[in-house]
């Protein structure tokens, strides 16, 4: 049955983890995947999470199904993160929210369903740079991939005029994905004014807008990374899509939490988005799982839990933008080429402008893995690596 099955490529975040586990060398320091750790190099366990989970301990509930677009109190929740408690559109009842396994599967769900409503025509425009697995979740729902010019390698900025220039020229119907705050791979971010011009060109062309916002949170704090959603929501746009993540803000990895929230033209198209949205889980993976999203909803629901998290995300906020300057001045003191650009770069990555060459000499020589494109986790430095890797940086860049 089998014989014929070839070997996949391994994955090139998760699958260099794999590697990055496997190499026996002391002081090895992971800067490949998306994931924040504290001064001590620990995934820090949030303590509003652990208060929350105590109090489920010992509630000692029983492990029910959840429904099949999840708890409807994280759904909630997470319609007022991301819109505002105040927004017109929840008041309209525009807006059809499941909780899904992260926000990977918010993507896929979505993917799944636009490809019902576009049929042989779907197509999908992402940013040149994205995240590796967008390409993969669409191209396997069965979209056609185009790309728009995003990143700038001679500034190591925006390349705003290519990435209109591209989206003006896509067709009415195209699905646009968009990175709300915190780029990934790049950390190169849209100001308010940019993502004006970008909102009033995707609605003059028929675009549908599918913003991905996986790190609410962890570059200005939750009001301003909502920007782009908000500005969308206030826009008079008739649809468009969110997909969202809290691993990163809840520092819930494992636990899989995300949703998927999409915004129809009324009430009545709401409601037949979620059947659609929940008829697409049940035929995936039935219902999501309840542990993490009674953790999200059991911090949000609380008025002092919630203000207490959002200390908590800036403490890991200020941490990153320390770190940032903080490896920028090393390599200065060190005489490295002009890395300032990493303190303008936004979230829990840099695009570092490292080769792929360069990249291999800093797994091979100093046990410092990072993406083959150049990315680096600025959130996995901290007081004690900082200086190796600034070192190692220097070396190979020199
Ligand atoms: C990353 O980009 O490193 C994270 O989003 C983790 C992942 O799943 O790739």
């Amino acid at each position: 049955f089998f014989a014929s099955v070839e070997m996949a490529p391994g994955d090139p975040i998760l699958g260099l983890t794999e590697t990055y586990l496997a190499d026996s060398r002391p002081g090895k320091i992971n800067l490949g995947v998306g994931i924040y750790v504290d001064e001590q190099g620990r995934i820090p366990l949030l303590p509003t999470v652990h208060e929350v989970e105590q109090a489920l301990v010992a509630a000692g509930r029983p492990r029910g199904y959840l429904p099949i677009d999840g708890l409807p109190a994280y759904n909630q929740l997470t319609q007022q993160l991301l819109f505002g408690a105040e927004s017109p559109l929840l008041a309209e009842g525009r807006v059809a929210t499941a909780q899904t396994i992260g926000g990977s599967a918010a993507l896929r769900v979505a993917a799944d369903l636009l490809k019902q409503v576009a049929g042989t025509g779907a197509r999908i425009a992402i940013s040149n740079p994205s995240w590796g697995n967008h390409h993969a979740v669409f191209r396997t729902a069965g979209f056609e991939l185009l790309q728009y010019r995003y990143y700038d390698p001679a500034s190591h900025g925006l390349d705003f005029a290519g990435m209109l220039e591209d989206l003006g020229k896509l067709e009415p119907g195209t699905v646009v994905l968009l990175h709300a705050c915190c780029h990934n791979p790049t950390g190169v971010d849209l100001d308010a004014a940019q993502w004006q011009q970008v909102i009033a060109l995707l609605q003059e062309r028929r675009l549908l807008p599918f913003i991905d916002m996986a790190y609410q949170g962890f570059d200005q704090g939750i009001e301003p990374d909502a920007t782009a959603v908000r500005l969308l929501a206030a826009s008079g746009s008739e649809a468009f899509v969110v997909a969202n993540s809290y691993s990163k803000s809840f520092s819930l990895y494992g636990e899989r939490v995300g949703a998927l929230s999409m915004i129809g033209a009324d009430r009545g198209e709401a409601t037949r988005l979620l059947s659609k949205i929940k008829q697409t889980i049940r035929a995936n993976y039935s219902s999501p799982s309840a542990h993490g999203a009674s953790l999200v909803a059991g911090v949000l629901g609380s008025t002092e839990l919630r203000a207490r998290w959002e200390q908590e995300l800036g403490e890991m906020r200020a941490r990153i933008h320390a770190m940032r300057a903080g490896f920028v001045d090393k390599l200065a003191a060190l005489g490295a080429p002009d890395f300032s650009f990493i303190n303008k770069q936004a979230g829990m990555f840099s695009y570092s402008g490292l080769s792929e060459a360069q990249v291999r000499r800093l797994r091979d020589e100093y046990a410092i893995y990072a993406l083959d494109s150049g990315r680096i986790c600025v959130a996995a430095l901290n007081r004690g690596n900082l200086d190796a890797v600034a070192a190692a940086v220097a070396a190979v860049s020199g």
